[in-house]
């Protein structure tokens, strides 16, 4: 069987105009250039996507939205759709990260609309999880991480799974400088893909990359990424700067 290869992403979330994210990935795509057995993905906000999308024109860093919603077009006030996304050039859409659970009302049924919406025309989804302090220190973190992993995936078939990349967020650890020890997240990366097993099959579960994110940065993702189901990294701050995210992506070279 072939092996995982590794994925980083960045999400930019509510940072940079539109002039900024074009000099931000002007830089990126020098800083990462050459770099191999990386696949890499960045988010900007939706403003800058059209942009971004140029300017990485015969780059291999893909484009990915941070969310979407489930409609295709109509009376949606503020909403952008799946097909705007892929029409804008996106590959990837992050769904259901712990913000948007945890300011914007996302529940684990509304996260499952949003992957089936985003399959249909072909985005694939980043489809995040994770659990907060309060439910780690409770014992919870398995149950919930099954809640919200069988909630997101309701009704996908192994055919979408495929097309699925999974993001173990640890909310505690998101923009804290607390990062999960590469154990601590291991041990979550092995019950995701355990789940996935039970759900699909053993080759699904084989294949489907599962990413950590929360407080990545150049110095703790070697840690991280020599963990067996660690595949990969959804960055958020260190994504903001060339220079720390090109040292996260080149993670093999340090
Ligand atoms: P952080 O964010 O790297 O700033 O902790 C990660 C994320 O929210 O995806």
């Amino acid at each position: 069987m072939m092996g995982r290869l590794p994925f980083i992403a960045g999400n930019w979330k509510m940072n940079k105009t539109v002039e900024e994210a074009c000099e931000l990935v002007r830089q990126m795509k020098l800083a990462i250039a050459g770099a191999e057995g990386v696949g890499v993905a960045i988010a900007p906000p939706f403003t800058a996507l059209y942009a971004v999308r140029k300017e990485l024109e015969g780059s291999a860093i893909c484009l990915a939205a941070q969310n979407l919603f489930w409609e295709e077009k109509g009376a949606y006030t503020g909403e952008v759709s799946p097909g705007m996304l892929k029409g804008v050039g996106c590959e990837y859409v992050i769904i259901g990260h712990s913000e948007r659970r945890q300011f914007f009302g996302e529940t684990d049924e509304t996260v499952n609309r949003r992957m089936k919406a985003a399959l249909g025309p072909g985005l694939k989804p980043i489809f995040c999880v994770g659990e907060t302090l309060r439910e780690r220190e409770e014992g919870k973190t398995f149950p919930v991480i099954e809640r919200q992993v069988e909630g997101g995936l309701r009704g996908l078939g192994e055919k979408e799974m495929k097309s699925i990349v999974v993001a173990y967020e640890p909310v505690w650890a998101i923009g804290t400088g607390k990062t999960a020890t590469p154990q601590q997240a291991e041990e979550v990366h092995r019950f995701i893909r355990e789940r996935i097993e039970r759900i699909y099959s053993r080759q699904i579960a084989e294949e489907v990359r599962i990413q950590y994110g929360g407080s990545v940065t150049p110095e703790n993702i070697k840690g991280l990424m020599i963990q067996k189901d660690i595949d990969g990294a959804l960055v958020g701050g260190a994504s903001l700067k060339s220079e720390t995210f090109s040292k996260i992506v080149r993670f093999k070279e340090m």
